[in-house]
């Protein structure tokens, strides 16, 4: 029996990797070194609320918030249409080290911010991207430890939104995050990656934990295509698997 409420990802092939999709309300990190998909990702969840008639927030951490829009025009979304509807709210926002060091934990500007935005309304899919950059030249690990648990409870508690944390990784780390307990933090942990494969460059996605599901342990290969996204195609054959571990 289903005793959860899942959303969708707006990949179905994702979804199923994930047990039937995410669980609704709940936190989750999407990792990968930068340029692999995790904004692109990050919108096709969006806009697959979005399609659904409900109300999104989108924060840029990293990137002005006009340059991922154009981004999300060239593969063909156009969000625009749903900011002048009423149901996205994209925004950035920028915290300084200082701030951090400056406040500790009475940090709230960004918690406040994004309660503000959310006052008033039903936002069932929040998206943070990346949330490395929030804490972002800041040396005190147990102070983003704790800014970040209070985001996430913030949002799981007063808001119950789904929400895709993605985090940049430095390139070739195994690491799953970039301070070490944002997975701890999360309900589940999506991988991008990218390998090199016969002089080919090919991106990758597996689902490397999962609360409460039976997921899909393989590796798969994707593609960003215009309009589709992130397309999800085979498992990394044997043959693959043995030249990324070498002979
Ligand atoms: N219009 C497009 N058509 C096809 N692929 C694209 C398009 N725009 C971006 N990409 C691919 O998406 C990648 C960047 O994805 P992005 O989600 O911004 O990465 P990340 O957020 O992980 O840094 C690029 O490296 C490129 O391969
Ligand atoms: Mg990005």
């Amino acid at each position: 029996m289903e005793t959860f409420e899942r959303v969708s990802t707006g990949i179905p092939k994702l979804d199923q990797m994930l047990g039937g999709g995410l669980l609704k309300g709940r936190t989750y990190l999407v990792s990968g070194e930068t340029g692999v998909g995790k904004t692109i990702l990050s919108l096709q969840f969006i806009l697959d609320g979005l399609k659904k008639g409900e109300q999104c927030i989108y924060v840029s951490l990293d990137e002005r918030i006009e340059g991922v829009l154009r981004g999300a025009m060239s593969l063909g979304w156009n969000l625009w249409e749903y900011v002048d509807s009423g149901l996205f709210y994209p925004f950035e926002f920028r915290l300084y080290a200082e701030d951090l060091r400056k406040f500790g934990k009475e940090s709230r500007a960004f918690v406040d911010a994004l309660a503000k935005i959310a006052h008033g309304k039903n936002v069932t899919r929040i998206v943070l991207d990346p949330i490395s950059a929030l804490a972002a030249g800041a040396r005190e690990e147990l102070v983003i430890r704790e800014y970040l648990r209070e985001i996430v409870n913030m949002i799981e508690e007063r808001l119950g939104a789904t929400t895709l944390m993605t985090c940049d990784i430095p390139t070739g780390s195994n690491k799953l995050s970039r301070f070490g307990f944002e997975e701890f933090l999360s309900s589940g942990v999506i991988v991008l990656g990218i390998t090199r494969f016969y002089g080919k460059l090919l991106k990758t996605i597996y689902v490397r934990k999962m609360r409460w599901s039976k997921v899909d342990p393989a590796i798969y290969t994707f593609e960003i295509r215009p309009m589709e996204g992130i397309v999800i195609l085979e498992p990394l054959s044997e043959e693959m698997d043995k030249s990324l571990i070498g002979p």
